[in-house]
């Protein structure tokens, strides 16, 4: 089974609407879907403290992991200014949440789909936004 995008892109846009951002006012959805077919959305979720802030993206990895889902297909993000009615740029994982996705995605295989509306999308490998990352595989335990 293939990934449904504009599904997905619709998925991250509708979890746009519960991003908790008081602080940067920038709203982040995302969608990201399990190999079981299951589709955990998340959204950004900021603290006055401002360090503790969690990114949309890590927010869905973190629901789906303690849920029991730990292989994943791929991932749609949206991002906007609260003020800005349409989304006007793609908007790109941070690092951080690159190397979560890299504790649980394969680099050849997880997509990530940036969106602007449910037509236009980009898409990449893992592996093109997060080239000689750092993977278990490294560490002798
Ligand atoms: N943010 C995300 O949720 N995901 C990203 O990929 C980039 C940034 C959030 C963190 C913060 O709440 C706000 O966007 C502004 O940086």
């Amino acid at each position: 089974m293939d990934i449904d995008r504009r599904d997905l892109a619709k998925k991250a846009i509708e979890a746009m609407e519960y991003s908790y951002s008081p602080y940067s006012n920038f709203t982040v959805g995302v969608a990201l879907l399990g190999k079981s077919g299951k589709v955990y959305s998340g959204c950004n979720v900021e603290n006055a403290a401002y360090s503790p802030t969690n990114c949309g993206e890590r927010t869905a990895f973190f629901k789906a992991v303690s849920e029991g889902e730990t292989e994943f297909k791929g991932i749609a993000i949206a991002g906007k200014s609260r003020d800005q009615k349409e989304i006007q740029d793609f908007c790109s994982p941070c690092g951080v949440c690159r190397q979560v996705m890299a504790e649980f995605c394969s680099p050849e295989e997880f997509k990530i789909i940036l969106v602007k509306n449910e037509q236009e999308l980009q898409e990449y490998l893992l592996k093109d936004l997060l080239p000689l990352g750092f993977t278990k595989d490294q560490i002798s335990i």
